[in-house]
This record gives structure tokens, C-alpha cells and sequence, in this order.
């Protein structure tokens, strides 16, 4: 997804080369310091918090879980983001757990991983996920990048040729045991590259953000100008999906279900938050929100808050990616209220955008991939898909 989004520099070609260019330039873009906001942010390096792409916050429970991997794994294979060295796996992925309100003698919040059975022990390939609590338990929804294998020989294919075998796991967690049971697997024509995932309130319902059109091939390096993605909708139940919209898609990221049947898509090839309804087989445009800035996750909180991750000077991301551990790209997180979602036809001025932190130099926060907000301590936990560390932020008491 980052990488994709670099891809623009390679090939200033086509119709949207004017976006693109206003995009990566920040020309009339204040970036600030993060000295300028009213957050203490701390960095919190672990092995266990390496290239979280996604983070859930546990809002009742009080834990936060991250899908997280290892900066070798996410530099060699991250197929949304190009990268399809099927050698460079460490098959280390895993689903990590912090108890926000219980620091510890060491500060780090108890990190550990979840444990998942032996099938699924080093064979999960994370990217985003959502959960939802059914009864007492947490159901989790995992999107994983195989590597692809031949269905008839067991063989492996060359990833770089047909791209990633993506699917969405479902799991429930046994929190006696904290072990990740698999429920079932979840493979479909209309889940082609899985970025971001929203289940609907029901557990059974879910939108799932495909942020290419096709899996690999050159056509790929095309999508940023010529657009491309799309959201697909799946019944957890029968395990059939389908492409539900295709409008104004261009590298559809983070996914949001605000009720209702209406999402929340962050475009990040364009740099728009696009909502739509779903009716009946089909998600409908109802607005189209410009934050102006290459977008990455959507998150929201209980108070309906939309949290955005957004790369304020993309440029700085390829250092970032070859130096993940001495250098982070400048990071910012902005909120959407929530009044405005309520419109039919929201627009710029009825969707309140606020900055929330930014980070222009680099010197706390991940390059971010994903933040949400725990609206009882106002605190924001940030994280990066190639970042060694998370960052979590706590409001200065002025
Ligand atoms: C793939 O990753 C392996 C292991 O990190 C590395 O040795 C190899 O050079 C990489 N291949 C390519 C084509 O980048
Ligand atoms: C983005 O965040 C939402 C909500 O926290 C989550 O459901 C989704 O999986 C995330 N996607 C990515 C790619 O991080
Ligand atoms: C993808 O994974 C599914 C589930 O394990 C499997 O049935 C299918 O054969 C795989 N396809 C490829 C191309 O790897």
C-alpha cells in the first residue's frame, strides 16, 4: 500500500497526475511539529510490537491487540504493498495484547501474543482486522496473504507472477487459555487484495476493502492513475462474498461500519474518505470527504469519532521503509466527527476534520499505518506496518 502509493513518483503519467503531484508535494501543506499539540507521546519498542499494520482497541475489555510481524517479513512480503518475497517470511505473525490501563513495572503494558493452534502457528500473514464481541467472548476476523500453492500439486506458485492467496480467518478467542480457535476459513473470488476489514454489528456481516483490482501484473502500477479497488461484502455464515462497489475506488484502505449499513472507505490513492450505503447488493456513494493528504487506516471510537492515519509528506516513506529502524516517515492522525456522518450528502464543511497530532519531523510517532483513540483516558495508540515500535500518546494536563 505504501509502496504503491511511492509508485506515483515513478510514473507522473495519465489523468491523475495533477492529484497525484498535489499529493506527494506538500506545497501548500502546513505540516507542524509535534511540539505544537497537546500530547505527551512515548515510543514503546518490543519484538513482540514490530510491523503492527492494524491495532483494536478493546474499549469494555481494556486491551488493545495488534497485528504485528516482523520488519523483515513486512519489507519481503506484504502484498499490498508490492512486496512478494515469499523467502523473506520469518512466519512469525501474530496477534500481540497490551492491557492499556496496567503499565507494569517495565512499562510495556504486559505485551505477549495471542497463541493460535499448531495449523495456524507460523501460517498466518497479517494485515487488517476487526473484532467483534459475541456474548462474552471476542470473535476475530483476521485477513491473511498466503503464499500462493498449486491446488492440484501442493506446490508453491511464483508470488510475484500471481500475487498473494488471500483470506479472511475467522477465529474466536478462548481468553482462559488466551488462544486464537479457528473457526473457519473464508476463500472468495471478490477477496482479491484484502486491505482493511469491518464487520457489521451482528458478527456476521462483513466489508472487506480490496485496494488493487487485480493481485499482480503490470496493470497494478496503472491502478493509481487510472483508479482502482474495490469493497466487497461477505456473509460470515454462508461465506460468500461480492463486489459490492467499484465507485470512486482508488486504493481502498481502512473500512469503517458506522451502523446502519453505511461505511466510512479511505481512498488512499486519492487521498478521500468516501461513505457509502449498502442496499441490497450494492454500496451506494452518499459523500465524499477531502482530507487533502495520502490516507492510510480508518478507526473509530465509542463516541463515533473517526480516527484517520495520513502520511502528511509521503516522500520520506522510502527512507523510512529502507531504514525502519533509525528512521520514521512524518505522521499524522486526524479525527472526523461524527455529527456530520448523519448527513445524507456529507461534504467538507458538515464533516468537521480535525488535526489531532502530527508529527512533521519524525520524532516520536511510527510511520503511522493506523491510530485509534481510547476516549476514556484521551490517550491515541499509534502504529506502522514497518515500524519497530508503537506510539502511544497521552494528553498534557495544561
Ligand atoms: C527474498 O528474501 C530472501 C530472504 O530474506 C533474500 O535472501 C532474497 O534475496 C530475496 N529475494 C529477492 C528477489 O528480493
Ligand atoms: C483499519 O482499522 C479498522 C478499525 O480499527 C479495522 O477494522 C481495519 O481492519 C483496519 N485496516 C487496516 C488495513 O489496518
Ligand atoms: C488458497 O487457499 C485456500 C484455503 O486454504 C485453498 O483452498 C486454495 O487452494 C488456495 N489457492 C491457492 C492458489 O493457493
Amino acid at each position: 500500500m505504501l509502496s504503491a502509493v511511492l509508485l506515483a513518483i515513478a510514473i507522473p503519467y495519465g489523468l491523475r497526475i495533477y492529484r497525484i503531484i498535489f499529493l506527494i508535494f506538500p506545497i501548500a501543506r502546513v505540516i507542524q511539529p509535534i511540539e505544537d499539540f497537546p500530547y505527551n507521546c512515548e515510543r514503546f519498542e518490543h519484538p513482540l510490537l514490530e510491523g503492527c499494520e492494524d491495532i483494536w482497541l478493546d474499549h469494555q475489555g481494556r486491551k488493545l491487540y495488534a497485528a504485528c510481524s516482523t520488519i523483515a517479513t513486512r519489507t519481503g512480503w506484504s502484498p499490498g504493498g508490492d512486496m512478494f518475497n515469499v523467502s523473506a517470511r520469518d512466519q512469525l505473525d501474530h496477534i500481540s495484547v497490551m492491557d492499556i490501563d496496567e503499565p507494569g513495572s517495565d512499562g510495556l503494558y504486559g505485551v505477549r501474543q495471542l497463541k493460535v493452534g499448531a495449523a495456524y502457528k507460523d501460517s498466518l500473514d497479517l494485515h487488517g482486522f476487526d473484532v467483534r464481541r459475541i456474548g462474552d467472548q471476542l470473535r476475530f476476523w483476521l485477513i491473511n496473504h498466503r503464499p500462493p500453492m498449486d491446488p492440484e500439486t501442493g506446490g508453491p506458485l511464483d508470488a510475484f507472477k500471481v500475487g498473494a492467496n488471500s483470506t479472511i480467518e475467522i477465529f474466536d478467542l478462548n481468553q482462559a487459555t488466551n488462544t486464537l480457535e479457528h473457526l473457519k476459513t473464508i476463500v472468495s473470488d471478490a477477496i482479491v487484495t484484502p486491505n482493511g476489514l469491518a464487520v457489521d454489528a451482528d458478527g456476521v456481516g462483513f466489508a472487506v476493502t480490496n485496494d488493487h483490482t487485480t493481485k499482480s501484473g503490470l496493470y497494478r502500477a496503472l491502478e493509481l492513475l487510472v483508479g482502482g479497488g474495490s469493497v466487497s461484502y461477505c456473509n460470515s455464515e454462508s461465506g460468500e462474498c461480492q463486489i459490492v462497489t467499484r465507485e470512486n475506488c482508488n486504493m481502498a484502505n481502512g473500512i469503517v461500519n458506522i451502523g446502519n449499513g453505511h461505511f466510512l472507505v479511505s481512498q488512499s490513492g486519492t487521498g478521500v474518505v468516501v461513505a457509502y450505503q449498502l442496499q441490497g447488493e450494492k454500496m451506494i456513494q452518499t459523500g465524499v470527504l477531502d482530507l487533502e493528504v495520502p490516507l492510510d487506516n480508518l478507526s473509530l471510537d465509542p463516541e463515533g469519532n473517526i480516527f484517520v492515519a495520513a502520511f502528511p509528506n509521503v516522500r520520506y516513506l522510502w527512507e523510512a521503509m529502507r531504514n525502519p529502524y533509525t528512521v520514521s516517515s512524518p505522521a499524522a492522525a486526524f479525527r472526523i466527527s461524527p455529527q456530520a456522518l448523519r448527513a445524507e450528502r456529507p461534504s467538507n464543511h458538515e464533516f468537521p476534520v480535525l488535526k489531532v497530532v502530527e508529527d512533521r519531523d519524525g520524532k516520536r510517532l511510527p510511520t503511522t499505518t493506523v491510530v485509534v483513540h481510547d476516549a476514556k483516558t484521551n490517550r491515541l495508540f499509534l502504529a506502522g506496518v514497518t515500524s519497530p515500535f508503537i506510539g502511544i500518546c497521552m494528553m498534557r494536563s495544561l
